[in-house]
């Protein structure tokens, strides 16, 4: 007797959509066949709508302190808001405090999740130092179960800079025992310096935002990395990559065999700088700033050749009144967009309906590659006999505008206000339990489960 069959849905695999039941037993897929005609204890018609594999979102701030306030969420409603976009695993930070023993910075940040978390999720390792504690803790850590190790090559003045022997340093060990480097790449002299001097004139506005973090902060940062991660033949992770120059030289760095992934956000796809030109342009102080058209399409190129390989959202939920003083000084706000619950509905209409993209490249963006990059594809990613059955049931034709109120994430805006999508989810399944159907949520507070990466 199954526990779940999911029936007449048009299954969303790797490489194909086919019209396929799926029978689930203790949370995990048991069976795929046409026709299925097994008993079971619930029985889902799906007919009409796609079944996608749970979206696996790599770079979420959840319950974070952002410099100047703390953002709106906790484990409870942020992993509510994700599993209400369909996303069944998120992976977040856990940041070492200064001084901190890094393990004991992931032991904190997993019992601050595992009361709360209503989907699995993993941690990245934020290291902030590369002290020999720190060092020699590397390999134990990813023994334990963690591999991604993120850091900052800027907010000197905040302390999280670190400095660049230090990143060839913690390059070699963390690759070296089998981890791998996630770097949040812009040139500190750049935004530092720039932004100093808009201050001394008064004049860091909103308006001038974008030019306070230059593309070339970006670029000069990330042709240092690749030099490093080649001279240490480490493999190296670029977090959300906003410049058309970053893509071509992270393209050429992989032709020439260089071990480099990279990420884009949802936002660096479809914003651009002219929203810093608007009224209500606070709203989008986020690091790296928002591009231009040029870059967005060189983002889209390099999601389609394979030099970028994974979206996420950057989800850093806060509301109107933290960013609204960035009208007059953008110096005195936490930068961060929220978006985890957009992450998968927004993307299909940008890369399906506008761009007339397969849904299975979206899912390879989405579920396939952050599977496999963080280590979770013998659970997570794909619909296939012994994964977990974590799925979206999704309708492709019910259409939907959005505003800044219909979604479940605590802040009260929305960056993409007025954008009609075509598409909606109807259900989501969490290890084969029904956690949202339309508007109704039956998740659990705690039921997420701590998810250790495989390499
Ligand atoms: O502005 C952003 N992206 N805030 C979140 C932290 C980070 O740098 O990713
Ligand atoms: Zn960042
Ligand atoms: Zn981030």
């Amino acid at each position: 007797m199954l526990d779940l069959l999911i029936k007449n849905g048009k299954v969303v695999f790797q490489d194909c959509m086919k019209k396929v039941d799926i029978g689930i037993e203790n949370g995990k897929i048991v069976s795929l066949g046409e026709h299925m005609d097994v008993p079971s204890i619930k029985v889902e018609n799906a007919e009409g709508h796609f079944v996608l594999p749970g979206v696996i979102d790599v770079h979420t701030h959840i319950d974070h302190w952002g410099g100047t306030a703390k953002t709106e969420d906790d484990f409870y409603t942020g992993s509510k808001a994700a599993a209400y976009g369909g996303t069944t695993t998120f992976i977040d930070f856990a940041i070492q405090q200064k001084g901190e023993n890094v393990k004991t910075a992931i032991q904190r940040r997993i019992e601050q999740i595992s009361p709360y978390s209503v989907i699995d999720y993993s941690l990245h390792a934020h290291v902030i130092d590369s002290t020999d504690e720190t060092i020699t803790l590397i390999p134990e850590i990813i023994q334990d179960g963690i591999g991604s190790f993120k850091m900052f090559t800027t907010y000197k003045a905040a302390g999280f800079k670190i400095e660049d022997p230090d990143i060839l340093k913690l390059l070699t060990v963390i690759s070296d025992n089998g981890g791998f480097t996630m770097v949040h790449a812009e040139n500190d002299s750049f935004c530092e310096e720039l932004t100093s001097r808009l201050l001394e004139n008064n004049n860091a506005t909103v308006k001038n935002y974008s030019g306070s973090r230059p593309n070339i902060a970006e670029v000069e940062c990330i042709s240092r990395l690749l030099l490093y991660a080649k001279q240490t033949n480490s493999k190296l992770y670029i977090v959300h990559v906003t410049t058309a120059e970053g893509v071509d030289l992270i393209r050429q760095a992989k032709k020439e065999g260089l071990e480099v992934i990279a990420e884009t956000c949802l936002h660096y796809l479809f914003l651009d700088e002219s929203s810093y030109q608007r009224e209500d342009g606070y709203k989008f102080i986020m690091a790296p700033p928002l591009r231009t058209q040029k870059d967005i399409e060189a983002l889209w190129n390099g999601l389609l050749d394979g030099t970028l390989s994974i979206v996420s959202s950057d989800h850093c939920d806060y509301s109107t009144d933290k960013k609204i003083t960035a009208k007059v000084d953008f110096t005195k706000i936490s930068p961060g967009l929220h978006g985890i619950e957009w992450l998968f509905p927004f993307l299909y209409e940008l890369a399906v309906n506008r761009r007339n993209i397969p849904v299975t490249k979206v899912m390879e963006w989405l579920s396939k590659n952050p599977a496999k990059i963080f280590g979770i594809d013998h659970r997570k990613g794909k619909i296939e006999i012994g994964m977990d059955a974590d799925f979206i049931l999704f309708d492709p034709s019910a259409q939907k505008i959005l505003t800044d109120d219909n979604h479940h994430m605590s802040s009260d805006f929305c960056p993409y206000a007025g954008e009609q999508v075509t598409g909606k989810i109807q259900k989501v399944f969490s290890r084969g339990h029904l956690i949202v159907s339309d508007d109704s949520f039956f998740g659990e507070k705690g039921k997420g489960n701590f998810l250790k990466t495989r390499f």
